[in-house]
């Protein structure tokens, strides 16, 4: 949530920088700007909206200089306005500051501030800060800011400059991700890599009350105690072009094609052949304490939730594992009965999700076993769990996530798969399950084909604003993820729900303007499904179907029907997510919404 980018060096910074935040840009849009200094001057831009509208701004000043800081803004105090988009300055506009996290106790810093007589331009949380460094400083910015980070609550991810001392940018954190890039005597910094993986791919993961100095020629890291830090550099594997468009009109689109390989990516090196059974590197040192475990939660938020609620049928079908699947969000605060036989696993494609964050220190203070699966090598929650496993899905720009979700349900199979083989799971139902999964990029590649089609039945739906998913069993999480991609990207109302619960409630809503998207495999649940869909059609509601190839059935009782490769039943609704995925995606162009940046969402959700 916001973005950071700096960079110190050689080159003039500023296309730079406005080529990070366009790369970051995900991860707020609402407002942006940034600070660049020659050494004698300072040039300041910020403006209202996009990057590319502080883009013209930018173009007609033209700042330059060879350092300077950046921000995408995703509103939490203050509306999208340029007084309270980033970089903020101080009383004496000698600092600029950008800021991602939430400054909690702003108030009462403030009211001490303005007692000062410190006066403030906007309604940011992030103003205050600055005016607190502002009010330590003597020279040493180093010092003032670690003095004022001692009086802050709440989190953070800072970078700052100040005027008089332009060799040098102050980083910090708590909180709220911070990566140096390490080029050849330049450096730069961001919230995420893909603002960096053009410029360098070696990378220093600050960690959590930690502080960086960057100037032109060298860096350093202390922690906030002025120990100093030394880390290890690490190369990241993600290539610059995977986070580039590729000729696809929208990165959503290219991430629901990039999908096959995705799979091919998970299963990677992963399956023993002959076995029935994966292996997953990053497991096996907890593998004789997995082997104990009895319990397990699956914490996570948004679409990672989902791909939970699938697991938890998988797991109940491989496993003897008790599966319980929450929010991060509620995890936390709930009584739950946790000790040392259970485990939970965060699932989270950016690990840096702070609600999920939140549940993984709130489960090991209690004694759990900690995993994690999440996609962002070196994220924090990949550092903060015992132990876990990597999505290698590469970058997802898209804020509405398609290709990891569907790398999360293999993985979580592959998890699943792996403790089902030390339990009851036979060699002959674990080599059906890894057939199943090897099969599954074709099978993709098939649905994939059938994009003009599905875009042929979005054109028709495009105009409803309140739609229906349905799905059993595993097909249940589908249905909802389904409804979810719709509602984030096209801004229309869609419910997802367990066919079975249809007529306890959505049904009242069912007539010729409330169409329904129902899901139905060849499983136990498929005459179920049928009655469902006699039932929606006798209150002339439009039906579209996912059916199986070969369900000749299905046509006579709905109004269209996307074909979709038949599996078995667990590995089904890999499958049956990628035409919702492509629906969404279609009525969401149809209806001109902005499908890579949906108002208001953000990809990465780093407040509570
Ligand atoms: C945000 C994103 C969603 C994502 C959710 C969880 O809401 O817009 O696409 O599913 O966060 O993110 P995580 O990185 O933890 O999977």
């Amino acid at each position: 949530m916001c973005g950071i980018v700096c960079y110190i060096g050689k080159q003039e910074a500023t296309p730079i920088l406005m080529e990070g935040l366009k790369r970051l840009e995900y991860r707020g849009y609402d407002s942006a700007g940034i600070a660049v200094s020659d050494g004698d001057e300072t040039f300041l831009v910020k403006e209202v909206g996009k990057v590319r509208n502080l883009e013209e701004k930018v173009q007609a000043l033209s700042p330059h200089g060879t350092m300077g800081i950046a921000h995408t803004r995703w509103a939490t105090h203050g509306r999208p306005t340029v007084e309270n988009a980033h970089p903020q300055t101080g009383e004496t506009e000698k600092i600029f500051l950008v800021h991602n996290g939430i400054i909690e106790n702003y108030r009462f810093l403030k009211d001490d501030l303005e007692e000062k007589g410190h006066t403030f331009k906007s309604q940011t949380d992030t103003e205050v800060l600055v005016h607190l460094i502002e009010e330590y400083y003597d020279g040493d910015l180093e010092k003032a800011v670690k003095e004022a980070l001692g009086l802050v609550q709440g989190t953070f991810g800072i970078a700052l400059f100040h005027r008089d001392n332009p060799d040098k940018i102050v980083l910090a954190r708590r909180g709220s991700p911070l990566i140096l890039g390490i080029g050849e005597n330049e450096f730069l910094a961001a919230s995420d890599v893909n603002a960096l993986i053009r410029y360098t791919n070696k990378v220093v993961h600050l960690n959590d009350n930690e502080l960086a100095v960057l100037n032109h020629t060298n860096y350093h890291i202390t922690d906030f105690q002025d120990r100093k830090v030394t880390r290890e550099m690490e190369t990241i594997e993600w290539d610059q072009g995977a986070a580039e468009k590729k000729g696809f009109e929208h990165f959503m689109l290219k991430e629901i094609f990039e999908q096959p390989e995705c799979v091919k990516n998970a299963l990677r090196g992963r399956i023993v052949e002959g076995e029935g059974v994966p292996r997953l590197g990053g497991l096996e040192g907890v593998l004789d304490r997995l082997k104990s475990i009895e319990k397990v939660h699956f914490v996570s938020c948004g679409t990672s939730y989902y791909a939970g609620l699938l697991a938890r049928y998988i797991f109940e079908k491989l496993t003897d594992l008790s599966v319980e699947v929450e929010y991060a969000s509620e995890f936390r605060y709930r009584n739950l009965r946790i000790d040392e036989r259970t485990a939970i696993l965060a699932i989270s494609q950016s690990g840096e999700t702070a609600d999920t964050l939140a549940a993984v220190r709130e489960a090991r203070r209690k004694g759990a076993l900690c995993l994690g699966l999440v996609n962002v090598v070196g994220s924090t929650i990949s550092k903060e769990t015992d132990a876990g496993v990597y999505n290698h899905a590469g970058p997802e720009i898209g804020v509405a996530s398609t290709k990891v979700f569907l790398s999360q349900c293999v993985v979580l199979t592959l998890m699943a798969l792996l403790i089902g083989r030390y339990q009851r799971l036979s060699l002959t139902d674990g080599l059906l399950v890894t057939r199943a999964l090897k099969e599954l990029p074709d099978h993709i590649n098939k649905v994939l084909k059938q994009a003009d089609y599905i875009q042929d039945i979005a054109r028709q739906y495009a105009k409803y604003n309140d739609f229906l998913f349905i799905g059993r069993l595993y097909n249940f999480p589908i249905a909802m993820e389904g409804a979810l991609k719709l509602k984030e990207i096209s801004y229309v109302h869609a419910e997802g729900y367990a066919a079975g619960e249809m007529k306890h409630g959505p049904i009242s809503l069912i007539e010729p303007n409330f169409p329904t998207v129902a899901i139905l495999p060849r499983d136990s649940t498929y005459s179920k499904m049928i009655s469902n869909i006699q039932q929606i059609k006798a209150r002339d509601g439009h039906v579209i179907a996912v059916a199986v190839e070969g369900d000749d059935h299905i046509q006579s009782h709905v109004d269209h029907v996307i074909s979709v490769p038949h599996t078995i039943d667990i590995i089904q609704p890999l499958i049956n997510t990628i035409p919702l995925q492509l629906f969404a995606y279609y009525i969401a162009k149809e209806r001109g919404c902005s499908i890579d940046k949906p108002r208001n969402l953000a990809k990465s959700v780093t407040v509570e």
